[in-house]
């Protein structure tokens, strides 16, 4: 069963500068709710009990966001205004969030290297924040969790692009497929068009062995100067299998402007006060 899940939250948040100055691109609102609370939700409805978000000095916006406010809770109820008291109240209940800092930005792979007390020997789950799902059926982890439960070993979420758009990703390179799922011989950090190995990216969710935390300890800087979490999940190709599964659910990259405009306007759509 895979109980605990890991939020990398340290990085800079450049491509929505100034903003992210000030404010956490996690904690950008999807009109009215931060962008990370959707991603612990999606986590929580996958049964994941216990969350560790990994942050950096200047996001303790998230850590606040996560916490009791007793005094604007105890205003609310005093002003009888219930509906929003159980509102700000409810935020991520029924799930343990816990926080660590990451305190220099070495890349992702350093981040998920900052869980590993948390994660101890069991196989775990990485959403990455600015990849926003929306399942029809199911939540895009509970995808990944369903294929972990039939194959026991590491699991990428992927999705297809466009030739062009291969340089953006880490992308799979399969050796057999099977249905949605495959498994994989290689996996490379933002590869050259050219060099892609095929049109499979990974989409921002992860089930992980905890053998990757050795294997992070040492692992060199890769693509951008940074620990690659990509690199090490090749490296624990060599001992071993590692899968991958075509996600269904919708992705919004809210990382990039368009799809966060695109992931508030559908939003909205679905919200008849709007
Ligand atoms: C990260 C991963 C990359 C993955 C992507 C998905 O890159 O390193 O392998 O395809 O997330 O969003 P980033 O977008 O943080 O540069």
């Amino acid at each position: 069963m895979i109980k605990k899940a890991v939020i990398p939250a340290a990085g800079y948040g450049t491509r929505f500068l100034p903003i992210t100055k000030a404010i956490p691109k996690e904690m950008l609102p999807i009109i009215d709710r931060p962008t990370i609370e959707f991603i612990v939700n999606e986590a929580k409805a996958s049964g994941i009990e216990d969350i560790l978000i990994i942050v950096s000095s200047n996001k303790n916006a998230i850590v606040d966001y996560f916490d009791y406010n007793i005094e604007l809770e105890t205003i609310l109820k005093l002003k009888g205004k219930e509906a929003l008291y159980q509102k700000v109240h409810g935020i991520a209940e029924g799930i343990n969030i816990y926080f660590v800092r990451q305190k220099e930005q070495l890349g992702l792979g350093h981040a998920v290297l900052q869980a590993e007390a948390f994660v101890g020997n069991e196989p775990f789950a990485v959403l990455l924040g600015d990849d926003l799902y929306v399942g029809k059926n199911k939540p895009a982890l509970k995808e990944l969790i369903d294929v972990y439960e039939n194959k026991k070993a590491s699991i990428l979420g992927t999705m297809e692009v466009s030739l062009e758009n291969t340089p953006k990703y880490g992308i799979c390179d399969p050796k057999s497929i099977e249905g949605n799922t495959m498994l994989l011989k290689g996996v490379v950090e933002k590869p050259n068009k050219e060099d892609a190995p095929s049109r499979h990216a990974i989409g921002g969710r992860y089930i992980l062995t905890p053998a990757i935390f050795n294997i992070l300890k040492t692992q060199q800087k890769g693509f951008g100067g940074e620990i690659q979490l990509t690199d090490a999940i090749l490296n624990l190709m060599t001992s071993e299998d590692v899968y991958a599964t075509s996600l269904q659910a919708k992705r919004y990259d809210v990382g990039s402007k368009i799809d966060y405009i695109e992931a508030i306007i559908d939003f909205a759509l679905e919200e008849p006060t709007l």
